[in-house]
């Protein structure tokens, strides 16, 4: 069976009050039903606390956006895995193309998070995707392939269930404009081989996500697509009646 994880990627949105608020409507929104899909909300560290107690009750997991890698020490600023896991974090994004883009992630940093959250037995989300440049110069798959040999370079396959993949090409990210279908599908599908050249028959079981302005309107199109497993979405998870109908979508797809 297909399996689906649609997470909320609340990037640096919502004070202490507004996440509690958003969070206490997932949960209630998401409470009496049998969730086939695995749901996902990851808002800033410092709205952890306050989400973790109200998500104890009903059926959605709790993540972070981003980690470190060492466990403690003298680094300034800095957020810990064993410190997310007090709060019952279940995930951890990695990688994500805002972070390359204004914090000086590489694959090689993602690398050394990605060993350090799985051997924590934690989950980590894996963002990859191409710019548009790289796209309209026909490098989509190099980038990709590059960003996958890195990124997950020297991880044995028994970690394979802890990670899932997040496909999000920059260009379709925060601009309205999602992939097509058959973007979508074609990329993800090399994904997935990339994956089976790594971990073997596990890469079949494994989650990729795919992230661009995904909203209830296209959820379904790119949900069904084959080698698609669930959504990575930023803007609209900000509003709850957006996000459950994007879950319900899922959660129906699963059904079937
Ligand atoms: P949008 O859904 O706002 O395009 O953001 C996608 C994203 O970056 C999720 O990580």
């Amino acid at each position: 069976m297909k399996k689906m994880l649609i997470a909320g990627n609340w990037k640096m949105n919502t004070n202490a009050y507004e996440a509690s608020e958003l969070a206490k409507a997932i949960v209630t929104g998401t409470m009496n039903e049998k969730m086939n899909t695995k749901i996902l909300i990851c808002p800033p560290f410092i709205n952890i606390p306050a989400v973790s107690e109200i998500v104890s009750t009903g059926q959605v997991m709790l993540g972070a956006q981003n980690c470190f890698s060492q466990p403690s020490g003298a680094y300034t600023g800095e957020i810990s895995i064993p410190m997310l896991q007090y709060y019952k974090c279940d995930y951890i994004i990695i990688g994500h193309s805002e972070r390359r883009q204004y914090f000086h992630e590489t694959n090689e940093t993602v690398n050394i998070k990605l060993k350090a959250i799985i051997n924590s037995n934690l989950n980590a989300i894996v963002c990859i995707g191409e710019s548009l440049e790289e796209r309209q110069n026909g490098q989509t798959f190099a980038v990709l392939e590059k960003q996958i040999k890195e990124g997950l370079m020297n991880v044995d396959s028994s970690f394979a269930s802890q990670i899932v993949i997040a496909y999000e090409p920059i260009w379709a990210i925060g601009t309205g404009m999602s992939a097509n279908t058959e973007q979508v599908q074609e990329a993800h599908s090399f994904i997935r081989e990339q994956l089976k050249v790594l971990f073997g028959d596990k890469a079949n079981d494994m989650i990729i996500q795919y992230g661009g302005s995904v909203k209830p309107e296209n959820a379904l199109s790119i949900l069904e697509l084959p080698d698609v497993n669930g959504a990575l979405i930023g803007g609209a998870s900000l509003k709850a009646d957006s996000f459950l109908s994007i879950i319900k979508i899922a959660n129906e797809l699963l059904s079937d």
